[in-house]
C-alpha cells in the first residue's frame, strides 16, 4: 500500500509488517524519512516537520539522509550516481511528478542542464521493497553524449543507533557463502566482484542489526540484496553521526557505467530492501518467501530429484556409459538426468572444443535424441549441460571467429582454464548464440539445461564506442536476454545457474532460472556450512544439493555414511552425483529409501518456512521446515563428545498446544514440550544424521 501525505509530498510505503517513508521538501531534495515497523501516514507526517539538522560549516545538510545522493551540490558521501559532459560534472535535479500506484511509487526528476530525466522507483512485495532508477537522455541527436561514471540502484538508509553489526557471506570456489559477522566501524565498507558475475567471494547481500544485536529469532534486521549477475558493489557506509547508507549497483568502481548517446536510457537493476522485527530467521523467512511469490519461475512447484554425471565420469563421457547410469539413477526414483560436460565438438578434456554445441560424432553417433528418449522411456526428464559464453581456443568457433572474444587490441588474451570469454556486447555473437542453442534444444526431447560459467573476466571493455565503460553491463543485460528468449521459446525447458559451483547466483540470475549450483564443494559436512549460508537469502526451493561418493573425490577426501550424505542434500533440492556404476546393491537399496523420503518431505522442505535451529559450528546442527500442519526436522551431529547425548533440539512455529504425531518413532509430543523441552535426535555418532516427519494431530 502507498499512501500520499497531505501537501502531495510525504509517501508511505506499507508491507504487512514494515513501512518505508520519504519526503519532498521544497528545493526538491528527496529525504528520507523513515524504515522500520509500520507506522501511520500520521507519523510519517510528524517525523517529516521535525526541525532540519543543524547547520555547520563542514557538514553537508545532505548527506546520511538523501534517497538518492548523487555527485555535485553540498554533499561529501559517495554518489549513487555520477554523470559528466566535458564540461560539468554532476547533475541537479528539479522535481517533476511522482506516479503512485497500488503497491508502486515512481518520483520523477529533470536535469535541464543535461537534459536529463531520472525515474527513482519503489515496488511493495511484501515487506520488501524493490528499488531502480530509470535515466532518460532527453537530448536530441546534436546533443552530447554523457559519460555515466556511476549509476547505482538504491541508497538505502538505516536509523542512527549507538552501534551496529555487518552480517556478510563470504567465500571462494568450493567454499562459497560462509556467514561472518562484525562490527560496522566508521567509513565505508564495501563488497563485490569486479569479475563480470557475481562471483564466488560474496552472495550480494548484507544484513545489519544493531549493537543490542538481534539473534535468530528476535532483534531488528534491515537486510538489503542485489538482482545483478555481473560486477557489482555493495557499499556500507557509517557516516560520523552514526547513521548507515547502504548504496549498491552494477560495477565494481567509479570507472564509467557506460556512456549514455542522446534518446536512450540507462536502468539499474532492482536493489531490494527488507525491515524485519524477527530477527535473522525472520528476514530470511521473509526473503524466502518474496523469491517464491515474486522472482523465481514456477516456484509454486518442486523440482524433481536430478541425477547428474559430471563427478562419474568427468570428460570421458560415451552414450553407452550414460545409459547404464541413467537406468542406475531411474532405479533409485530419480527423476531428472543430466549429463554434464563433454558431450559436445571435440570436448575430450578441458582444452577443446566450448563453443561448438553440437553433439561429439564419436560419443553420440546419432545425436542426443537416442539417450534422451531412453532417458523418457525410464520415466526420467533429460537434462543437459553447456555454458555458451565461453570458447576454448581449441573449437571451431575460435578458428572462425577469433575476434569475437573479450579482449584488448595489441594484448594477450588472458586464459582460465584454457577458455575465452565470448563477448556478448556484439549482435553477431547473441544472434549465433542462440541460433545454436535454439537449434540444440529442438534438436532433442532436452527439458533441463545446466548453464555453467567457469571463469571471470579479465580482459573486458572497449575503450571506445557501443559498449564502453563496465563490460558486464552489457553482458549480462545480454545473457538475461538470451536465457529469456530461449525460455519464452521453449516454455517446458528448466535452466539451473552454475558459475563452477555458486559463482552466480542472486536475485537476478534467479528471476529467470529455476535452481542454482550451490558449490562444486559436495562434502556433505562443508555443505552444511555453506547451505547455512546460502540459506540466509535464498530458500531451500533453488539450493540444489547432491549426493556424491566416499570418500569425496571433488574436494577433501572425506568419508561419511549414505545417511549423513542423503540428510545433509535433503536439506535443498535433492540430486545424486555419484558413480552408481560402483555402488553396491545395498548402497543403491538404502539410497532408493532416502529418495522415497526425499519425495514425501519435498513439499514441506522446498515450499516451506525454513527455522534454522542450531548453526552448524560444530556439535548438534538442525533445521526445522514447517508447512501447514507438517514440519519436517532435519538433525546432523558432526562428532560425538564424551559419550554423551546432545542435548533436545527446541523446534519453532508449532502449536504449544496440539500434539503432534512423529512419523519417523511413532511418538506423539505436545507442542509446548517440543518448543521448550526440545526433542530428543538420539544421535550419537560422529557424522550421523536424522530425519524427523511431524504432523499434528
Ligand atoms: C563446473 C560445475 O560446477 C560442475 O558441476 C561441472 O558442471 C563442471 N563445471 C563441468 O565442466
Amino acid at each position: 500500500m502507498v499512501e500520499v501525505g497531505e501537501d502531495g509530498r510525504t509517501w508511505l510505503l506499507s508491507g504487512p509488517t514494515s513501512s518505508y517513508a520519504l519526503r519532498l521538501t521544497g528545493r526538491d531534495e528527496l529525504l528520507h524519512l523513515y524504515w522500520g515497523p509500520r507506522v501511520t501516514l500520521r507519523d510519517a507526517e510528524a517525523l517529516a516537520a521535525g526541525p532540519p539538522p543543524p547547520a555547520r560549516g563542514f557538514e553537508s545538510p545532505l548527506d546520511g539522509r538523501e534517497e538518492y545522493p548523487v555527485a555535485g551540490g553540498p554533499r561529501f558521501v559517495r554518489p549513487a550516481l555520477a554523470v559528466r559532459d566535458s564540461t560539468v560534472h554532476g547533475t541537479e535535479w528539479r522535481y517533476t511528478g511522482a506516479a503512485v500506484g497500488e503497491d508502486e511509487l515512481q518520483v520523477h526528476f529533470r536535469d535541464p542542464l543535461h537534459q536529463l530525466g531520472i525515474s527513482l522507483t519503489y515496488r511493495l512485495r511484501g515487506d520488501v521493497v524493490e528499488r531502480s532508477a530509470v535515466l532518460v537522455h532527453e537530448g536530441g541527436v546534436r546533443a552530447p553524449a554523457l559519460d555515466v561514471l556511476r549509476m547505482d540502484s538504491a541508497t538505502w538508509t538505516l536509523p542512527v543507533r549507538d552501534g551496529w553489526r555487518l552480517t556478510q557471506v563470504h567465500g571462494r570456489w568450493g567454499a562459497e557463502s560462509r556467514l561472518a559477522r562484525s562490527a560496522l566501524g566508521y567509513g565505508e565498507q564495501v563488497i563485490g566482484s569486479g569479475r563480470g558475475h557475481t562471483g564466488h567471494q560474496h552472495l550480494p547481500w548484507v544484513a545489519l542489526d544493531a549493537e543490542e544485536g538481534a539473534g535468530e529469532e528476535h532483534g531488528e534486521v534491515y537486510s538489503c540484496a542485489l538482482a545483478w549477475s555481473g560486477s557489482w558493489r555493495i557499499a556500507v557506509h557509517r557516516l560520523p553521526d552514526g547513521a548507515v547508507q547502504i548504496t549498491g549497483g552494477v560495477g565494481h568502481d567509479d570507472s564509467g557505467v557506460t556512456v549514455l548517446q542522446p534518446r536512450t536510457a540507462l536502468v539499474t537493476p532492482v536493489f531490494a530492501g527488507l525491515y524485519s522485527g524477527g530477527g535473522f530467521g525472520g528476514a530470511s523467512r521473509a526473503w524466502h518467501a518474496y523469491q517464491r511469490d515474486h522472482v523465481i519461475p514456477g516456484a509454486e512447484t518442486v523440482r524433481p530429484v536430478l541425477y547428474n554425471s559430471w563427478e562419474a565420469t568427468r570428460f570421458d563421457i560415451a552414450e553407452e556409459q550414460q545409459r547404464t547410469l541413467a537406468h542406475r539413477a531411474a532405479d533409485l526414483g530419480v527423476e531428472l538426468f543430466v549429463v554434464d560436460d563433454a558431450w559436445f565438438g571435440g570436448r575430450v578434456d578441458d582444452r577443446t572444443g566450448l563453443g561448438d554445441w553440437t553433439p561429439n560424432p564419436d560419443r553420440f553417433p546419432h545425436g542426443l535424441a537416442p539417450l534422451a528418449e531412453e532417458v523418457h522411456r525410464l520415466g526420467m526428464r533429460f537434462g543437459i549441460w553447456v555454458e555458451p559464453e565461453m570458447v576454448n581456443p581449441d573449437s571451431d568457433l575460435y578458428r572462425a571467429h577469433p575476434d569475437w572474444v573479450q579482449h584488448q587490441p595489441g594484448r594477450a588474451r588472458t586464459e582460465f582454464r584454457n577458455q575465452l570469454v565470448l563477448d556478448l556486447a556484439r549482435e553477431d555473437v547473441r544472434a549465433h548464440l542462440y541460433r545454436q542453442l535454439h537449434r540444440l534444444l529442438d534438436s532433442a526431447p532436452i527439458d533441463y539445461v545446466k548453464w555453467d560459467f567457469n571463469r571471470s573476466f579479465t580482459d573486458a571493455g572497449r575503450p571506445a564506442g557501443p559498449g564502453a565503460g563496465e563490460p558486464s553491463w552489457a553482458h549480462v543485460g545480454a545473457l538475461y536476454d538470451l536465457i529469456d528468449r530461449l525460455r519464452a521459446a521453449h516454455p517446458a525447458v528448466a535452466f539451473e545457474s552454475c558459475s563452477g559451483g555458486g559463482g552466480r547466483v542472486d536475485l537476478g540470475i534467479l528471476s529467470r532460472t529455476d535452481q542454482v549450483w550451490t558449490s562444486d564443494n559436495t562434502d556433505p559436512l562443508d555443505r552444511l556450512a555453506i547451505q547455512h549460508g546460502f540459506s540466509q537469502l535464498h530458500p531451500a526451493r533453488v539450493m540444489a544439493a547432491w549426493v556424491t561418493d566416499s570418500p569425496n573425490a571433488q574436494l577433501n577426501g572425506r568419508v561419511s555414511s549414505p545417511r549423513f550424505r542423503f540428510v545433509s542434500a535433503m536439506a535443498g533440492v535433492l540430486g545424486i552425483g555419484g558413480d552408481l556404476t560402483r555402488w553396491s546393491e545395498s548402497e543403491r537399496a538404502e539410497a532408493r529409501d532416502w529418495v522415497a523420503l526425499y519425495k514425501e518431505i519435498r513439499p514441506t522442505v522446498q515450499l516451506g518456512d525454513l527455522y534454522r535451529l542450531r548453526p552448524p559450528e560444530g556439535g548438534l546442527s538442525a533445521v526445522q521446515y514447517v508447512r501447514g500442519d507438517d514440519s519436517v526436522v532435519l538433525a546432523w551431529l558432526q562428532a560425538q563428545r564424551y559419550g554423551e547425548e546432545p542435548a533436545p533440539v527446541r523446534l519453532r512455529a508449532l502449536d504449544p498446544a496440539a500434539s503432534y504425531l512423529c512419523l519417523d518413532t511413532g511418538e506423539t509430543h505436545r507442542g509446548a514440550v517440543l518448543l521448550h523441552r526440545g526433542l530428543r535426535t538420539g544421535l550419537r555418532c560422529d557424522l550421523d544424521a536424522a530425519v524427523f516427519r511431524l504432523r499434528r494431530v
